[in-house]
């Protein structure tokens, strides 16, 4: 039915046009059609249109249905070359597309979500936690890990102490947990409630110091305080003294052995010398058994870890630090990483740790992805002014709407194999579904993660409501944290040069309604993504990026009205419960 005519133009027979309807084995005449798309379905194909009647009436027969979709010069919606046309459409945000769903014929816990982090680096979930001093510490990298994406520990601390967090990662074991909250026998029960209350747990282990490390003079559960109604009484009175514990070294199998004979709900673990050196508990070790997915090392089956540095020349002695204990990827964090530091950064460190992946960035357009890629880095870091808690593109001016961004830095990175992380703007599956679909490898999160319990900082309670801090490394907050010691400072390293005097905030700082652990939130995200997958008809990360650059894909601009469509309407009043 097509015959290819200059210009880029389709010819096309007419009967759609105008409504008009075919006589049977008419001879139909081809008129020129305005529509070029560079993933036409097929060309010079004649097709046999049968006709039935009904009610007088003259139809395609409905058998013909897969075929008359032949008569089209283009798939259904636009492709993602069209849509990220920025000529006709600026700039997208995730919130600004969506992606049109295909055939299913498998099932969603089919889809397989493996994705590339760097270039020798695979995950089994394209998930990263951003490396920020209320998002990724040593819990939530050990965590994010365990579920099969992996954490970017942040640098706005001592050398020492994201060494010591890096470290803590890579020994950690399943199912203990290294730094448990401990109190002292002159803590009080009211203590003991309000951890219950905050933290949602009680089994507390009792140190001669009311810290790890210190003796272990008992334990506290919530049966000890159920019923004793004085609030100022102090632990001593109420632990249980003869406490069962497991010795430095045990393995989890004889661990999980003395927990089952014992039917305690927690087994400290302690040295010979009787301190207190981690707790195991009975709840998560059920859960903890099983990691298939796990971000491993598959030489020495340790959890895989990354973290941030910043490019100055301290950062080097940082580097070796961490490298020491056992860094596996270090990101250059850098809000502009298109400069003259990152690259030296970069060539300085693939010629230093010969094993270490390196990750550049953040970029937002293809040149400055160029010069990063042509200097060796092993990944980039996508984003500029879309995170959650930054003003970047308020203040500075500077940044890309990020779906387009994503799009044309990964499609890009993508001809040298260096794969891409979408970093900022992701708050529901919906958005990871469209960063990976514009041809990111991989999510990265800040908001959405320091709202579970594994971020760092203490849950506050606030009319009832669960909080937790969340502030941008920009934040003129973070910005001041250690500012004596410049060089230990992330915010001023990922914002600022050298010799700057006047700070000028590029991020927030505020609180996050607290969701939970992340052993619930993370497979929520991971489910979701493999039925959106299965919706769009793909089984993999990989055939997902695939079908967007064939054409395969296809995509619609959503408009005002077509955003309040999307989302809950005409309700008096309702609850929303994600998982
Ligand atoms: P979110 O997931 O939308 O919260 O975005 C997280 C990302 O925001 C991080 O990974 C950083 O790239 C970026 N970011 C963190 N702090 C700041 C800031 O202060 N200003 C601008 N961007 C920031």
């Amino acid at each position: 039915m097509y015959r290819t005519a200059p210009h880029g133009f389709a010819l096309r027979a007419s009967p759609l046009e105008g409504g008009v309807t075919p006589r049977e084995g008419q001879e139909l005449p081809f008129v020129v059609i305005a529509c070029f798309d560079p993933y036409v379905i097929s060309t010079n194909i004649s097709i046999q249109t049968k006709m039935v009647q009904t009610n007088g009436t003259n139809f395609l027969d409905s058998q013909s249905a897969l075929e008359e979709l032949k008569n089209y010069s283009c798939r259904d919606g636009l492709s993602a070359t069209d849509l990220m046309d920025s000529k006709l459409h600026g700039g997208l945000t995730y919130n600004d597309f969506l992606v049109l769903p295909g055939f299913i014929d498998f099932p969603a816990n089919a889809v397989s979500l493996e994705s590339k982090f760097t270039k020798k680096i695979k995950l089994h979930a394209p998930f990263v936690s951003s490396p920020m001093d209320t998002v990724t510490e040593t819990e939530m990298a050990v965590n994010m890990a365990l579920l099969g994406g992996i954490g970017v520990i942040h640098h706005n601390c001592s050398v020492e102490d994201q060494a010591e967090m890096v470290r803590k990662v890579k020994k950690y074991e399943n199912g203990f947990i290294t730094d448990p909250v401990v109190l002292s026998p002159n803590h009080t029960v009211k203590d003991v409630r309000q951890i219950k209350e905050n933290q949602g747990f009680s089994g507390i282990p009792i140190t001669d110091t009311g810290k790890l490390h210190g003796k272990l003079v008992g334990i506290v559960s919530s049966r000890d305080i159920q019923f004793h109604g004085t609030d100022s009484t102090p632990l001593s009175e109420v632990m249980t003294k003869e406490v069962v514990t497991g010795k430095e070294g045990i393995t989890l199998e004889e661990a999980n052995q003395m927990l089952r004979q014992s039917k305690k709900g927690k087994l400290p673990v302690v040295d010979k010398d009787g301190n207190l050196r981690a707790l195991l508990s009975r709840s998560d070790l059920m859960k903890n058994l099983h990691f298939p997915n796990a971000s491993k090392d598959p030489e020495t089956k340790q959890l895989l870890v990354s973290a941030a540095i910043g490019t100055r020349p301290d950062d080097r002695e940082r580097l070796r630090k961490l490298v020491d204990a056992g860094l596996d990827v270090v990101i250059l964090d850098s809000s502009q990483g298109n400069s003259v530091f990152q690259l030296e950064m970069v060539k300085w460190i693939k010629q230093e740790f010969k094993k270490l992946e390196v990750i550049a960035g953040n970029v937002v357009t293809r040149e400055q992805a160029a010069n990063l890629i042509a200097a060796g880095a092993d990944g980039l870091r996508i984003g500029m002014g879309s995170g959650a808690a930054c003003i970047t593109q308020e203040v500075m001016a500077c940044g890309r709407p990020q779906a387009t961004a994503v799009f044309n830095v990964s499609q890009f990175a993508a001809k040298f194999g260096v794969p891409c992380i979408a970093d900022g703007g992701i708050s529901s599956i919906g958005d990871a579904v469209k960063a990976l679909a514009m041809g990111a490898s991989t999510a990265m999160m800040g908001r959405i993660l320091a709202a579970t319990s594994e971020s760092p900082g203490q849950t506050v309670v606030r009319d009832g409501i669960r909080l937790k801090a969340y502030r941008g490394m920009g934040s003129l907050a973070a910005m001041d944290h250690r500012s004596s010691a410049s060089a230990d400072n992330a915010g001023l390293a990922r914002y600022f040069s050298e010799g700057d005097k006047v700070r000028v905030a590029q991020g927030v700082s505020g609180l996050v309604a607290e969701k939970g652990s992340l052993r619930e939130f993370l497979p929520y995200f991971i489910a979701g993504l493999q039925h959106s997958m299965q919706d769009i008809g793909v089984k993999s990360l990989d055939i997902l990026r695939e079908n967007v650059i064939n054409g395969v894909i296809r995509f619609e601009l959503r408009s005002s009205a077509a955003l309040r469509e999307g989302d809950v309407h005409g309700f008096y009043s309702y609850e929303k419960k994600l998982y």
